[in-house]
């Protein structure tokens, strides 16, 4: 299975990678978990890319580009992948597109998962990340416990600092402008499925699956 889940921030890519990833036994590439634990490590890269994700911004494509060819490059991509965020502008597509083909190893779909904005913007502002583990609580749906420590893993509980609401709206707005016009990219290649991400989590995965399994 080699697969992009391409969508708005808070669309749910993660949480349906991460059953995806599991089911076809494919890795999850999440670009954006590969920064936060480059940031964590206090890497060059890492504090490079901090200041984009604070703000909302893309990461610049050179960047992304070539951290995307090191890992697409490993073992455990041979037999399939699951990318989850990237790519996220035409560059990336096109980029992509160049180390597939040298790999031999071409893309079997692009899943769409679409959601309306409001629903996003109270999605991400009400989510509460596990620092340890990434275990997902939210203030509304699913609330930490008071003291903010894990209980999966005692791990502190936090708010990620692009999850504010402006900084969730410039998310948005950079989504429209950079990644959306990925959408005709690969519907003219006759590469991309859409869903609809606003129904509960088990629906969309439901949904998902049916376009999965059309492939084979
Ligand atoms: P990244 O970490 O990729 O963030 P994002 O795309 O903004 O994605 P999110 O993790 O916020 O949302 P998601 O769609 O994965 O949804 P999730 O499943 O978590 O990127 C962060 C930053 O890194 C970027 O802004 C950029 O700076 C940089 N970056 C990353 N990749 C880059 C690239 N390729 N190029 C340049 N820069 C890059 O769900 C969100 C919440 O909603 C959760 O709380 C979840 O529980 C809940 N939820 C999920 N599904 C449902 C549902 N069906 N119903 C109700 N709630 C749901």
């Amino acid at each position: 299975m080699r697969l992009i889940l391409l969508g708005a921030p808070g669309v749910g890519k993660g949480t349906q990678a991460k059953r995806i990833s599991k089911r076809y036994n494919a890795p999850q590439i999440s670009t954006g978990d590969i920064l936060r634990a480059q940031l964590k490590e206090g890497t060059p890269l890492g504090l490079q890319a901090k200041a984009f994700m604070d703000k909302g911004e893309l990461v610049t494509d050179d960047i992304i580009i070539n951290m995307m060819r090191d890992r697409l490059n490993e073992d455990d991509c041979k037999s399939g992948f699951l990318l989850d965020g990237f790519p996220r502008s035409t560059p990336q597509a096109e980029a992509l597109g160049v180390m597939l083909e040298e790999l031999n190893r071409p893309l079997d779909i692009v899943v769409n998962i679409e959601v309306d904005n409001e629903a996003i913007v109270g999605r991400l502002t009400s989510r509460r990340i596990c620092r340890n583990c990434g275990a997902d609580y939210n203030t509304v749906t699913n609330p930490p416990p008071a003291d903010m420590v894990c209980e999966k893993c005692g791990g502190e509980i936090y708010q990620r600092d692009d999850d504010k609401e402006s900084t969730i709206r410039n998310r948005l707005e950079v989504y429209n402008n950079q990644t959306a016009p990925l959408i005709e990219f690969y519907s003219s290649k006759g590469q991309l499925k859409s869903i609809d991400g606003n129904k509960a989590p088990d629906e969309v995965y439901d949904e998902i699956n049916i376009v999965l399994e059309g492939l084979n």
